[in-house]
C-alpha cells in the first residue's frame, strides 16, 4: 500500500514539474521568437529542455500537446486532408503605383457613401487606414481552441485548404498554446515566410548536398509545408506572422486593425512591427513609396504593402466584391526577380587573370532598371545550376549590387538549349586556361602579359582608391591599350600630347589635360601606389599597411616573406602574395622603371607618423544606406582620414 501511495505522489510530482517545465520553456520560446528579446541563455534553455525529455521519456502518458518537445510529430498518414474554410479567405485588389491607389480609394468612398446616401465629401475626413508589409510566402489560417492549436490550413482556393498542421506545429514562434486568457475559438489568419537569411542559408545548404536551389522564399517556404515529413520542416527556420483572423468564439474582436493585432500580439503570436496608421490616402501613399524604398531594410521579402481600413465595423459595412474585400488592397512594388532569355554567356578575364563568366541576355525591366548583363559566377556554379544557352532564366536584382541569375525556368525548355562549355582558353590571349592554385573552382589566364589582363590593371591603377587618375576611364584606357600607345603601367608616363591628340576624340586641350592628370599623379603616397599594383590579396588597407611598416617600394621588395608576415594584421597568404610578386621576374609592374619615371616610390611623412589621436579614435563608424555625392567606399576613406 505504501508503495502505491509513493508511486501516485511520483505521478503526481512528475506531472507538476512537466507542467512548470512547458510554461517555462514555451514562455522563453515566446521572448526568443516572438518577442526578439531572450530573457536567458542557449545552455539554460536546453538544460530545462533536457530535463522535460528525461521525464516524458519516463511517463509518456503525461506528455502534453503544448510541449516543446512535441513539435516535430509524425507525419500524417494519408497526405494532406481537404478541409473547409468555415468563413472564406479571400484574397485582394491589387494597385501598381500611386494613381491606382487613389482610384481604388475614390471608388471605395463612393461605393460608402451611395449605401449610406450622403454626399462622398462628407465621408473623406472620417476614415482612418491602416497600412503592413505585405509579406511575400504563403497565407495559412490557424484555429485555436481554449487556446490549444488544433489545425493549420493553407488558404488553397479560398474555400478549400489542405491540412499542415504537422508542418506549421514545428515553426517556432507559432504559439502551440495561446497565452493569456484565449477565446473558445480563434481563427487566426497570417503569412508563413522564410526570412531572407534563412534562404541564403537553405541554399547553401543545398548546393552542397548537390540538391536544387530554390528559386525564391516564398517557393522555399512553400514547398516546405507541403512536405510530408514534419522533421524536414522543422530543420528550416520557417517564421509565421499574424495579420488578421476568421472565426472567433467566446470573446470579442477588438474595434480596429491596429486594435486585432496588439490584441494578437498579446496573445503570443508574433505580428509585423512595421504598422503604421494614417488620417489620409496622402499619408498612406507616401507610406508605401517610402516601402518600396526601403523593402530591403527588412530580413524578409515583402512584394508589396497591404492598406486596410482601420475601423472593423465600417470594414464589414464595405463588404467584399467577388473574393476581395472593398476595404483593403495590395499597393505592389515593382517585381525584384524576372525571368528572361539567356542569349549567350560570355567571359570577362579580371586584372589577376582570373576568368569569370557573365551572361548576356535578353533585355529585361528589374524593377525600374533595364538588365542586360548578370553575373553568373563561376562554371561549377553554372553546372550545378545546369543553366543552359538558351534557356529562360530567373534574373535578381537586388540592391546596389550586379543582378544575378538565380537558375533557369526547366519547364520551359525546348530542346535546343545548349549547356555551355567553360572556354580552354583565354578568350583575350589564347593561353590556355588554368585551375587557380588557391580557389581550384577560378580559372585564370596564367598570361602575365595578356591584353586583358593589362586593360584591367591599368583601369585599377588609373582607379580613385589607387592613383585616382583624372580622365582615365575605361573607355580612354581601352583607346589607349588598343592603340598600342600603353604596353605597360610605366607607358603612362611615357605618353606626350601629341601623341594623344592623334588619337580619335582627343583635341589639343584634352590631351593636355589627361598628360596633366597623369602627371599628378606622381606624387601620390606610397598607400595608393602600392594598392595600384594589383597585388593579389593586397587591398587599399593592407597596401597602407605596408608603405608605413616598410617606407619605400625598394625597402618592401627586398623584405623576406617573413618579415612582410611580421607586419600587424597581414597574414601568411598576403606575406606570400607580396613576397611572389615582387620575386617574379620580371615583375608584374616594371616598379622600378616608374621610380626612374619620376613616379613617388617612398612613403609621405603623413604616412609614416602614426595617424591616430583624433576625435574619432578608436571608434566603429557604420555607412548605411545611400550616400549622395560619394561612393561607400570614398566615404570609408573619409571616415578613415
Ligand atoms: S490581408 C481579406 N494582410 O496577400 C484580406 N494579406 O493577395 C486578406 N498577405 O492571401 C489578406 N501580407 O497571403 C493581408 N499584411 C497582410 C498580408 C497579406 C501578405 C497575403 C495573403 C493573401 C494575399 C492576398
Amino acid at each position: 500500500m505504501a508503495g502505491a501511495t509513493g508511486q501516485h505522489g511520483d505521478v503526481a510530482a512528475a506531472r507538476a514539474r512537466i507542467g512548470d517545465l512547458v510554461e517555462t520553456l514555451n514562455d522563453h520560446a515566446w521572448r526568443y521568437y516572438v518577442l526578439d528579446a531572450p530573457t536567458i541563455d542557449d545552455a539554460t534553455y536546453d538544460t530545462l529542455l533536457a530535463e522535460l525529455e528525461q521525464l516524458e521519456a519516463a511517463h509518456p502518458e503525461l506528455v502534453r500537446a503544448d510541449s516543446p518537445t512535441r513539435r516535430v510529430g509524425d507525419r500524417p498518414a494519408s497526405g494532406f486532408a481537404s478541409v473547409p474554410h468555415a468563413l472564406p479567405m479571400l484574397s485582394l485588389q491589387n494597385a501598381r503605383g500611386a494613381d491606382e491607389l487613389v482610384a481604388w480609394h475614390e471608388r471605395l468612398v463612393r461605393h460608402l457613401a451611395g449605401q449610406r446616401g450622403v454626399d462622398p465629401a462628407a465621408l473623406e475626413p472620417a476614415l482612418e487606414w491602416v497600412t503592413e508589409p505585405k509579406l511575400d510566402g504563403l497565407a495559412v489560417q490557424l484555429a485555436y481552441e481554449h487556446g490549444n492549436l488544433v489545425r493549420a490550413v493553407t488558404r488553397g482556393d479560398g474555400q478549400v485548404g489542405e491540412d499542415v498542421t504537422h508542418s506549421v506545429r514545428t515553426i517556432r514562434n507559432v504559439p502551440l498554446r495561446l497565452r493569456g486568457s484565449a477565446p473558445a475559438l480563434l481563427e487566426v489568419r497570417g503569412e508563413i515566410f522564410l526570412p531572407r537569411s534563412g534562404f541564403a542559408q537553405l541554399n547553401e545548404q543545398r548546393i552542397e548536398r548537390g540538391e536544387d536551389v530554390f528559386m525564391n522564399p516564398r517557393n522555399a517556404a512553400a514547398g516546405t509545408i507541403r512536405q510530408l515529413d514534419p522533421a524536414v520542416a522543422a530543420e528550416r527556420p520557417l517564421r509565421f506572422f499574424a495579420y488578421g483572423f476568421g472565426r472567433i468564439e467566446g470573446a470579442d474582436a477588438p474595434a480596429t486593425q491596429d486594435g486585432v493585432l496588439d490584441w494578437l500580439g498579446e496573445l503570443g503570436l508574433a505580428t509585423s512591427s512595421e504598422v503604421a496608421v494614417h488620417a489620409s490616402i496622402g499619408e498612406v501613399a507616401e507610406r508605401c513609396a517610402w516601402w518600396e524604398q526601403h523593402r530591403e531594410s527588412i530580413d524578409v521579402d515583402i512584394d508589396g504593402a497591404v492598406v486596410k481600413v482601420r475601423d472593423l465595423v465600417l470594414q464589414s459595412e464595405l463588404g467584399s466584391v467577388g473574393r476581395a474585400p472593398r476595404w483593403a488592397v495590395a499597393y505592389k512594388f515593382a517585381p525584384m526577380t524576372r525571368t528572361t532569355r539567356l542569349e549567350a554567356i560570355e567571359v570577362k578575364v579580371g586584372r589577376t587573370g582570373a576568368i569569370t563568366p557573365y551572361a548576356v541576355l535578353e533585355p529585361v525591366e528589374v524593377a525600374g532598371v533595364t538588365v542586360r548583363h548578370a553575373n553568373l559566377h563561376n562554371a561549377q556554379d553554372i553546372a550545378r545550376k545546369d543553366i543552359r544557352v538558351g534557356d529562360t532564366v530567373i534574373v535578381q536584382r537586388a540592391g546596389e549590387v550586379i543582378p544575378q541569375v538565380i537558375g533557369p525556368v526547366r519547364d520551359a525548355r525546348q530542346g535546343s538549349e545548349q549547356p555551355w562549355q567553360a572556354p580552354q582558353a583565354c578568350p583575350a590571349c589564347d593561353t590556355p586556361v588554368e585551375p587557380d592554385r588557391e580557389d581550384t573552382v577560378v580559372l585564370r589566364c596564367p598570361n602575365a602579359a595578356c591584353p586583358a589582363r593589362l586593360l584591367r590593371l591599368v583601369e585599377h591603377f588609373a582607379g580613385r582608391l589607387a592613383m585616382d587618375i583624372d580622365g582615365l576611364g575605361e573607355r580612354i584606357v581601352a583607346q589607349l591599350v588598343g592603340e598600342g600607345l600603353v604596353t605597360s603601367i610605366p607607358d603612362l608616363y611615357r605618353l606626350t600630347a601629341a601623341e594623344l591628340e592623334r588619337l580619335e576624340g582627343f583635341q589639343e586641350r584634352s590631351a593636355a589635360n589627361l598628360v596633366a592628370s597623369i602627371d599628378a599623379s606622381r606624387t601620390r603616397p606610397l598607400g595608393r601606389l602600392l594598392f595600384g599594383l594589383g597585388i593579389r590579396h593586397v587591398g587599399d588597407r593592407i597596401a597602407q599597411d605596408l608603405a608605413t611598416a616598410f617606407g619605400s617600394l625598394e625597402a618592401l621588395a627586398a623584405a623576406s616573406r617573413e618579415e612582410v608576415e611580421a607586419v600587424e594584421g597581414i597574414g601568411p597568404v598576403i606575406a606570400e602574395s607580396v613576397a611572389a610578386w615582387f620575386a617574379a621576374d620580371p615583375p608584374p609592374v616594371a616598379w622600378r622603371e616608374l621610380h626612374e619615371l619620376g613616379v613617388n616610390t617612398v612613403a609621405l611623412p603623413e604616412e609614416l607618423s602614426a595617424p591616430g589621436g583624433g576625435p574619432l579614435d578608436g571608434e566603429v563608424v557604420v555607412i548605411t544606406g545611400t550616400l549622395e555625392g560619394m561612393s561607400r567606399s570614398e566615404a570609408k576613406a573619409a571616415a578613415e582620414a
